[in-house]
């Protein structure tokens, strides 16, 4: 990538949405909507700044490998890539909820290891390790609420933010893991090579998020 361009890698839906007004901060508005748009590069206002749009677990990746110089992506994410390759200057304190076990309303007694399915299976991993627990770790992409209700898992670790999805399906939130927020990341050459231009704009994004935990 050249010297002069910027490129920011966001998810689409809540991660870009509430990221938007701190870029509008740092002066930096995308032309396109990737609600609207198929494009996945998005030429903004400053013609040196792109914004790529991809799958939110894909972000670190592209970071680390310098196909972006900065990104946007949940701790949960982070957590489970390892962080490789990676700054993490700020927690934007966008996209709040928290990771968390749960288990059926009416759940049976379980004997022997508890299993758990799950996409989160480093967080997973390491919390139980915390616990001094041995559980069977079922690894899944998605769709995680059902698992307990067919008889796959006895309980699952998921992203809870209103608690309306484990709700609906008759589970109860049991253990909280840890609260989620969005953090920005940087690809650690270009901190360097870029360090002006990224440096102010970490600086802005920065002031944009202490601005909004002042507002009432
Ligand atoms: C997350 C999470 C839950 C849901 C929780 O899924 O996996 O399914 O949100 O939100 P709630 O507590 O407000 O109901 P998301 O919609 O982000 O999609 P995903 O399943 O693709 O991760």
């Amino acid at each position: 990538m050249s010297d002069s361009t910027l490129r920011i890698a966001l998810s689409k839906g809540r991660i870009f949405d509430e990221t938007l007004p701190l870029l509008a901060h740092a002066g930096i508005t995308p032309l396109d909507d990737p609600g609207k748009s198929r494009k996945l590069i998005l030429d903004t206002n400053l013609p040196q700044v792109k914004l790529v749009i991809i799958r939110a677990s894909d972000v670190p990746t592209y970071v680390e490998y310098g196909a972006a110089d900065l990104g946007v992506a949940g701790k949960d994410v982070l957590l489970e890539h390892g962080g490789e390759g990676l700054y993490e200057p700020l927690d934007l304190e966008i996209a709040r909820c928290r990771l968390m076990v749960a288990g059926p309303v009416d759940e049976r007694p379980i004997h022997g290891r508890l299993k758990i399915a799950t996409k989160f299976v480093h967080s997973t991993r390491r919390y139980y390790a915390s616990l001094g627990q041995q559980v069977e770790i079922i690894k899944l992409y998605g769709s995680m609420e059902l698992a307990p209700l067919v008889g796959l898992s006895d309980r699952i670790v998921d992203l809870v933010e209103s608690g309306n999805t484990l709700k609906a399906n008759g589970l109860i939130p049991l253990e909280t893991i840890m609260d989620i927020s969005s953090r920005l990341v940087v690809n650690k050459a270009s901190m360097k090579m870029k360090h002006q231009a990224i440096k102010a704009l970490i600086s802005k994004i920065g002031e944009a998020v202490s601005r909004k935990k002042k507002e009432p």
